[in-house]
């Protein structure tokens, strides 16, 4: 499927995501379904020491809660002429492993029109960019903030309309903060301004050596002398690139999107009344089955 053109794929596909690429039908525990999660995890477990690691049967439940996430909350491109879709962490998940990677095998998202350069765009590095943070390094899941429980009924469950965790800082934050709400939602966007504008000042720089670069290449410098500084535009380019647009500012940004997600939750209500309903039942199926099944063997995946 990875070699088709997309518009022929996309009619294979009704859903973007089912409730199998998470849970595992017969006992509903969290599974992970992706070949390149499931072997490039493998790759990056060993690569800090820990060999044939299979996640499926060796992660802990948090560590799950996450790594659902991570099948798609990540960077990645298509290996070869297979287009074998490689998640790059076989030297580890911190940029500059990951670049260290690119150059040794040699890929490039594409060639710059302007300078040459053999560039470089990160997709959507969440899975990778979290691990580095104090949460991951705590403990705390993907899911702790963006699948915060909440109360159906009688029923404690993991909310599955997974959205901005600053729609619901109660429930995503104060379980664990005793911060009041406003202050938790100004480290959040002191944080994110400030990475904006240290984001703006790499992207004026990169700006800067593209223009230089190709004045040098329209003087005739040859491919020798732009190498090191094709070099430099590839480095920051492949995580400046992938960070959206420069206006507006990232708070505002933030909360446009934060006010769309919350229009759709109100006119989506049915659907997550239904959605809710379909949960309520597969938390009894679960019990009836743990009950049944107590040695709870975990089918795996091919
Ligand atoms: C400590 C809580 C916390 C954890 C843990 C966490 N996030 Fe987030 N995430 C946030 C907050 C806060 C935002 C910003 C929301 C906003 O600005 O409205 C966010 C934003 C995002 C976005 C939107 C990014 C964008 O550019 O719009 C994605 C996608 C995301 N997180 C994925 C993940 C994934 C995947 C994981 C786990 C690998 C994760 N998050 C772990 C709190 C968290
Ligand atoms: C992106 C991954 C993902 C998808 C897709 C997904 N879930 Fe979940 N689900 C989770 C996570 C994470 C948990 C928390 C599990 C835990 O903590 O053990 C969870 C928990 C559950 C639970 C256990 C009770 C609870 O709420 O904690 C049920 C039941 C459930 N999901 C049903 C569903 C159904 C039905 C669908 C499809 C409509 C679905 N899930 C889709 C990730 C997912
Ligand atoms: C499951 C628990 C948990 C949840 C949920 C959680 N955090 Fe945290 N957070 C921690 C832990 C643990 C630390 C590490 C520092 C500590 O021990 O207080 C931390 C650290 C932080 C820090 C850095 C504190 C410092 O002094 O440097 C900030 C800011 C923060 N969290 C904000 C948030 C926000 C915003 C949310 C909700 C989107 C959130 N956290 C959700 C557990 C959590």
């Amino acid at each position: 499927m990875n070699q088709m053109p997309y518009a022929e794929a996309r009619k294979l596909v009704t859903h973007p995501v089912a409730c199998i690429d998470c849970h595992d039908p017969q006992t509903m525990q969290l599974r992970v379904t992706r070949p390149g999660f499931i072997e490039d995890i493998r790759a990056f477990k060993a690569s800090q020491g820990r060999q044939n690691y299979d996640v499926n049967t060796l992660a802990t439940r948090q560590e799950m809660r996450s790594f659902v996430c991570g099948q798609r909350h990540i960077e990645y491109y298509f290996k070869g002429p297979e287009k074998r879709l490689v998640y790059p962490w076989s030297k580890g998940l911190k940029v500059d492993e990951i670049m260290a990677y690119y150059d040794e095998v040699g890929h490039k998202d594409w060639t710059h029109a302007d300078t040459g350069a053999p560039t470089l765009k990160a997709q959507h590095p969440e899975f990778e960019m979290w691990n580095q943070g104090i949460h991951a390094r705590s403990g705390v899941a993907c899911a702790d903030c963006h699948m915060p429980y909440k109360r159906e009924g009688a029923l404690k469950i993991s909310d599955h309309h997974v959205n901005s965790p600053l729609l619901k800082i109660n429930r995503s934050c104060q379980t664990c903060h005793k911060w009041p709400e406003d202050e938790l939602k100004a480290r959040v966007e002191t944080i994110q301004e400030r990475h904006f504008k240290l984001r703006n000042i790499a992207m004026d720089a990169l700006m800067d050596l593209i223009a230089d670069l190709k004045s040098g290449k329209t003087a005739g410098k040859t491919d020798a002398e732009l190498s090191a500084a094709r070099n430099f535009q590839r480095r920051p380019s492949s995580t400046l690139i992938s960070s959206r647009p420069r206006t507006p500012p990232a708070s505002t940004r933030r909360r446009r999107l934060r006010e769309s997600w919350a229009s759709q939750s109100t006119s989506r209500g049915r659907g997550r009344t239904r959605c809710g309903a379909i949960l309520s039942r597969r938390v009894n199926l679960r019990e009836s089955k743990r009950r049944r099944n107590t040695t709870n063997i975990k089918k795996q995946d091919t």
